[in-house]
């Protein structure tokens, strides 16, 4: 009754039959009249004083509000058509500036992945059902420390097994409390850069680099520096730059795959200690060395403490994960927790908690032995299909490491119009153009082949051919 009561006076002042400022009658009349309980009528009543439509003046009864929400809505949603807005840029903060640009290549290719979409796991040899297995026990068997809160830094047992698992397999010097679990290896880029960067501190980046690392240090208003790639890897400026960090992709340069040399690594340690700069060493894919020895990380050799690790599971295990871990000097440790705890506290327990049972129960490294033999067999696949079938027109070598090659274009053919061409016949080609800034690079593409099947890979590289034929 009481909704019926308020449905029926909020139609009769919408349609003006009560218009504004008319007295309601009040509650003893309206009961009797209709013949309910004096409480139906107040209750209505209170609803619609409570919604705007009717006003109480103290002592004098209740009146039809003068102006009505409805009105007022109305109002604001044709101002809102009808004035222009200003551009965003104007609206948002310096720091919203310089991260609206920042590449988002999610679901770039409407969900799935197309070949050559680079450096992406394969999707089909993760050992999903062992991984339910161990997701339903944590769950089932869950205490306190799985559903409460947690460390900003991370589940005491995987920040452990990283610690280990860093110390053995990539030369990373450290103790697991300063191992700090990240929502992969992007929120550790974002907390180097919060932490350590000022607004116009000069950051040198590679170039060509990783574009979404430059836009986190980019979002901390840092003033990048562009250094050019040789053979050997980053190469040290020459000029005197004031600045306060380097990132790095020594391992594997991203993208043109090129493993620093050790020379150059002490150099750059080296001018760290001279200029009393921080390193930020991006190891995203260290784990796939398909031929010689591991190079330890520059972080293991360091002997300044100057070097911020950063890692992922995104590469190794599936990057839906969203979980990465860094490495950092003691006397960072404290506060890139606490900026840790402010970026969203801390990653899922639950997840945590099952990684560091994986590691733990020796999976992690079968799973990327497993995935070492799979790459190096379609890299090498790979690269026979594009001499067969486009060497006079792009050429790919193969590399010892990495999930991804570039592939040079032959002189005449733009990278841009290949790409397009490719698109239409469902081909994903990421131009190596896209990383660099300041420095050209040779025109062709960052071609990834670690998540296609030799099948797929053979038909991708058909179709390249008949694109490439054409142009
Ligand atoms: C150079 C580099 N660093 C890091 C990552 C991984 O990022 P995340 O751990 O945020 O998934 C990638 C992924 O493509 C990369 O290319």
């Amino acid at each position: 009754m009481q909704r019926q009561i308020y449905d029926g006076f909020k139609e009769l002042i919408l349609q003006k039959r009560y218009g504004p400022g008319m007295r309601i009658p009040s509650s003893r009349s309206l009961a009797e009249d209709l013949g309910v309980s004096r409480n139906t009528i107040t209750g209505a009543l209170d609803q619609l004083i409570a919604e705007g439509y009717i006003e109480a003046r103290v002592g004098a009864g209740a009146y039809v509000a003068r102006e009505l929400p409805q009105d007022l809505l109305s109002a604001e949603s044709s101002k809102r058509t009808s004035i222009r807005r200003p551009k965003v840029e104007s609206r948002i903060s310096a720091r919203g500036k310089s991260v609206l640009h920042a590449p988002n290549t999610f679901g770039s290719d409407g969900g799935g992945h197309l070949p050559f979409r680079p450096s992406l796991p394969a999707y089909d040899q993760f050992p999903l059902e062992l991984w339910a297995r161990l997701q339903g026990r944590v769950w089932r068997r869950a205490t306190a420390a799985i559903m409460g809160y947690g460390n900003a830094a991370g589940y005491t047992p995987l920040r452990r097994a990283v610690a280990a698992y860093l110390s053995e397999y990539r030369g990373v010097r450290c103790t697991w409390e300063q191992v700090i679990i990240t929502s992969g290896s992007q929120q550790g880029l974002d907390l180097a850069a919060l932490v350590l960067i000022d607004a116009g501190d000069a950051v040198v980046v590679e170039d060509p680099g990783y574009l979404s690392a430059r836009a986190a240090l980019r979002a901390a208003g840092a003033k990048l520096f562009y250094t050019r790639v040789d053979a050997e890897g980053a190469v040290l400026p020459k000029e005197k730059i004031p600045a306060r960090l380097f990132y790095v992709t020594p391992s594997h340069q991203y993208p043109l795959g090129i493993t620093m040399s050790l020379k150059r690594r002490l150099e750059l340690l080296e001018w760290a200690a001279q200029h009393g700069a921080w390193v930020l060493e991006d190891d995203y894919d260290a784990e796939f060395r398909y031929s010689g020895r591991p190079i330890p990380s520059l972080q293991g050799l360091d002997p300044n403490g100057r070097v911020i690790y950063v890692g992922t599971f995104s590469k190794v295990l599936l990057p839906g994960l969203r979980l990465g871990y860094l490495v950092v000097p003691d006397e960072l440790v404290d506060a890139f927790v606490a900026a840790r705890m402010s970026a969203g506290r801390h990653c899922q327990m639950a997840d945590q908690a099952v990684l560091s049972q994986f590691i733990e129960d020796g999976h992690f490294y079968r799973h990327i032995r497993r995935m070492r033999v799979l790459y190096a067999e379609r890299q090498s696949a790979f690269v026979k299909l594009c001499e067969a079938h486009l060497a006079d027109r792009l050429s790919v070598d193969p590399s010892p490491a990495g999930m991804h090659l570039p592939g040079y274009l032959a002189k005449g053919l733009s990278s841009e119009t290949v790409a397009k061409k490719g698109a239409e016949r469902g081909l994903t080609l990421v131009s190596l153009k896209r990383f660099a800034e300041r420095h050209p690079v040779r025109d062709g593409f960052l071609l990834g082949y670690t998540s296609f099947s030799q099948r797929r890979l053979a038909d991708g590289v058909k179709v390249l051919a008949g694109v490439l034929k054409v142009l």
